[in-house]
């Protein structure tokens, strides 16, 4: 039998049908395609001495132990790459942990940490030993890719605050906020502005009394979001690489900081005078100028310990070249200014002139040192000294070149190096993607090389004084990445002189010391505009409560010297001047606390009150501790009345030495001459006699570099003596009180900096 007559389709039914197909197959590929797609189940997993590499449908992953409260989580969509890390400074420690398989999960537990490990699909939840939700990937949306970008989703929790993330505008409590970490010339930032100079992507989470930190260990452009227009979860995402975080658990945010430096490396100890009041304006030029700035902070009496070169002494902004019209002997200038107990800082910036008869350009290009595009010419980028070259400072070879470079400098008695424009500027354009960039070894691009470069600048300049002078360097940076503290101080860039911005530079320095940067600074005066003299006073005063205090000002801005704002302006900075110099030996423990446990010199107060809400609010946000036993009020210059909130404890004011209670707010007269400073009741503070500068030696017998305990203490048991290594050391005691044996003051960790070997006892 013949078929059944099918008859043909016409051309019209025939191409309908293909384009219905089409379409079919369309549906079907964007299925395929997933345009989020997630790790999927876990499919095999295998343990290791550090922890267990995992294999799920579309990922692979590692969980690390680094320690018994610092987990990392590495994934990706191909096998995991090399390790490599410009941040991370720390291996896994040898750490005991236990890993049970169950039907459903794998559960890996550490003396501090217990970690879920859910199989279908793959997320992670940590949780205490005994089974508290700290965190959790959000379930359904978990960890994930969207194309390139990688992130991870965590469900918010009630209540839950987020804190750090470096140096971010916005509140100290950053929850309903989202931030972009890409590192940008932000000039004339706003309080809203965001990115700015450097990227920290580690913050702190804060919920039911307990806290955690993760840290975001990826250089491309990063983005957080802590439930900014949106309810249901934390998340942290890059555009490219691997997500590969560390989460850190640990009973106090001090601890955690702690923890994540010890992962991304200290501050070392920096040099005494860097503490020193520095003074500075773009530009300080001739020499005559500069000598006669120094000659009058020493005839006005304002101590001072630096004087820094903005870029005018370059020729032709040529960095590490002198204008030899206007710096005819550096070094004699420098050894003058040494003579009056000065040093110096210069700025230099990346960017290096085309220019063949520039011995550093030709140096450069004999030893290729510069970014190139994919055909292996260089990029040409624009800023001060015209059309330049770039180093790629994530190169071995390059950092070598700039650190003979940076010798000169050292010969010429230069004793900082001020570290600018490194985000990369190039007058506030975009830089194109496609420039290469070594990675050290890793060849990567622009996309993930950017937010690095600063941190290796920085680097450079630092092991290039270090290695010239012998001597511990000072090295100052606008932009960075984390662990930067490793190399240098970090300072705010260009703020404007008003008194929101005064406010927002205090909240700036405590989220980077929440962030791993103790060696932080603003603009003192602000950097564009003109303060009112109120304004200069006040930040002065609170200049003088910041680690790193300087005065800055732009070169169409109004002078910004102590003395330009009239007689009463002058007294005010002086005597707060006079202040940090008197405290020189609690700063500089406090630097060595910073330096031996990542405790930031200026904190806020989330750090030793996290779970006291007060502390985040609108009001009180902005107050701070500088060290252990000043807290500090910063108010705006034009305000009469401020509210104070005193945390737990007691209090000392420091003028008037009233002993208040905490755990209350108080309304507060303000007085332009004093800037509100409570002491900690139980303080020690070790103090001097004044100096003009550090190089000065304080008065007094002792062998000491302090002369004089302030203690501020409570109780009522008479101490009669105070010794120092065994010699009696003048106490000035604010009361006569009780300090319980076995207090941690007994032993002031302070102490041994002034002088290593000697110790405080107090004799009842
Ligand atoms: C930008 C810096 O932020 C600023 O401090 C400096 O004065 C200018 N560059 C000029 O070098």
């Amino acid at each position: 039998m013949r078929g059944k007559f099918v008859p043909l389709p016409n051309l019209k039914t025939a191409l309908s049908i293909l384009l219905y197909s089409a379409c079919l197959l369309l549906e079907v590929n964007q299925v395929f395609a997933q345009p989020v797609m997630q790790a999927g189940k876990l499919t095999s997993f295998v343990r290791n001495a550090n922890g267990v590499a995992i294999e799920t449908e579309h990922a692979h992953v590692a969980l690390t132990v680094f320690s018994p409260g610092v987990i990392r989580v590495r994934m990706d969509k191909k096998a995991l790459g090399p390790d490599f890390s410009y941040a991370v400074i720390a291996k896994p420690d040898k750490t005991d942990f236990q890993l049970n398989e169950l039907a459903d999960k794998l559960i890996l537990k550490t003396t501090t940490l217990q970690v879920q490990i859910q199989k279908k699909p793959f997320s992670v939840r940590f949780e205490t030993p005994d089974g508290v939700l700290i965190n959790q990937d959000e379930p359904g949306l978990s960890n994930a890719w969207i194309g390139d970008e990688v992130g991870s989703y965590k469900t918010l929790q009630e209540g839950e605050r987020f804190i750090g993330l470096g140096e971010k505008t916005g509140n100290l409590d950053r929850r309903g906020s989202a931030y972009t970490n890409w590192n940008t010339d932000a000039f004339r930032y706003t309080g809203e502005t965001d990115p700015l100079y450097a990227s920290v992507p580690f913050y702190i989470g804060i919920h039911h009394g307990m806290n955690y930190g993760i840290f975001f260990d990826n250089s491309y452009q990063t983005d957080f979001n802590f439930g900014a227009s949106n309810r249901r979860f934390s998340s942290f995402s890059a555009q490219g690489g691997e997500l590969n975080y560390y989460f850190i658990f640990q009973p106090r945010v001090a601890d955690i900081i702690r923890a994540y430096t010890d992962l991304t490396g200290r501050m070392p100890l920096p040099p005494l005078w860097s503490l020193g009041y520095q003074q500075n304006r773009w530009s300080y030029y001739p020499e005559a100028e500069v000598m006669r700035i120094a000659n009058t902070l020493r005839e006005k009496k304002i101590p001072a310990d630096g004087i820094t070169l903005d870029i005018h002494y370059m020729d032709g902004y040529r960095v590490f070249s002198w204008d030899k019209q206007a710096f005819p002997d550096p070094k004699a200038m420098t050894d003058k200014l040494a003579g009056l107990g000065f040093k110096t800082t210069v700025i230099v910036d990346p960017g290096i002139k085309i220019d063949p008869a520039y011995a550093t350009y030709a140096r450069g290009m004999q030893q290729d040192v510069f970014l190139r595009y994919a055909d292996g010419t260089p990029y040409v980028g624009e800023v001060w000294p015209g059309w330049v070259y770039f180093p790629d400072f994530t190169r071995a070879a390059t950092r070598a070149w700039w650190q003979a470079e940076v010798a000169n400098y050292a010969k010429q008695g230069v004793a900082g190096l001020w570290n600018d424009m490194n985000e990369i500027s190039t007058w506030g354009q975009k830089m194109p993607n496609n420039i290469l960039f070594d990675y050290d070894g890793h060849q990567t691009t622009h996309k993930q090389g950017r937010n690095v470069y600063a941190l290796e600048m920085a680097r450079a300049s630092h092991e290039g004084m270090k290695r010239a002078t012998g001597e511990r360097p000072f090295t100052l940076s606008r932009s960075g990445y984390a662990g930067l503290q490793r190399y240098a101080a970090i300072w705010t860039g260009d703020n404007t002189a008003d008194e929101e911005h005064m406010m927002l530079g205090v909240r700036l320095l405590n989220s980077l010391g929440l962030s791993g940067m103790p060696f932080t600074g603003m603009d003192i005066g602000g950097f564009t505009g003109t303060p009112t003299s109120g304004l200069y006073a006040r930040w002065m005063q609170i200049g003088a409560f910041t680690p790193y205090f300087r005065n800055h000002a732009a070169s169409d801005s109004r002078s910004s010297e102590p003395w330009t704002y009239g007689e009463d302006v002058l007294n005010i900075s002086r005597n707060y001047i006079n202040l940090r110099y008197r405290l020189m030996p609690y700063l500089y423990s406090s630097f060595y606390q910073a330096a031996t446990s990542g405790m930031p010199v200026m904190r806020s107060l989330a750090i030793d009150y996290t779970h006291d809400e007060q502390v985040y609010s609108r009001h009180y946000q902005n107050q701070y501790m500088f060290g252990d036993a000043f807290l500090v009020a910063p108010f705006a210059s034009n305000k009469e009345f401020g509210r104070l909130y005193l945390p737990q404890g007691d209090w000392h004011d420091l003028y008037s030495d009233q002993l208040e209670h905490g755990k209350q707010a108080k309304a507060l007269e303000l007085h332009l001459e004093r800037l509100p400073v409570y002491v900690k009741a139980g303080s020690i503070v070790p103090m001097q006699s004044l100096v003009q500068s550090t190089a000065q030696q304080p008065e007094g017998k002792h062998a000491s570099k302090f002369r004089k305990l302030e203690i501020y203490l409570h109780g009522f048991q008479d101490i009669n003596s105070v010794e120092l290594a065994g010699k009696p050391l003048p106490v000035q005691m604010r009361q006569v009180a009780f300090l319980g044996k076995g207090d941690k003051y007994l032993n002031l960790p302070s102490v041994s900096i002034a002088n290593s070997a000697e110790k405080i006892t107090l004799k009842y």
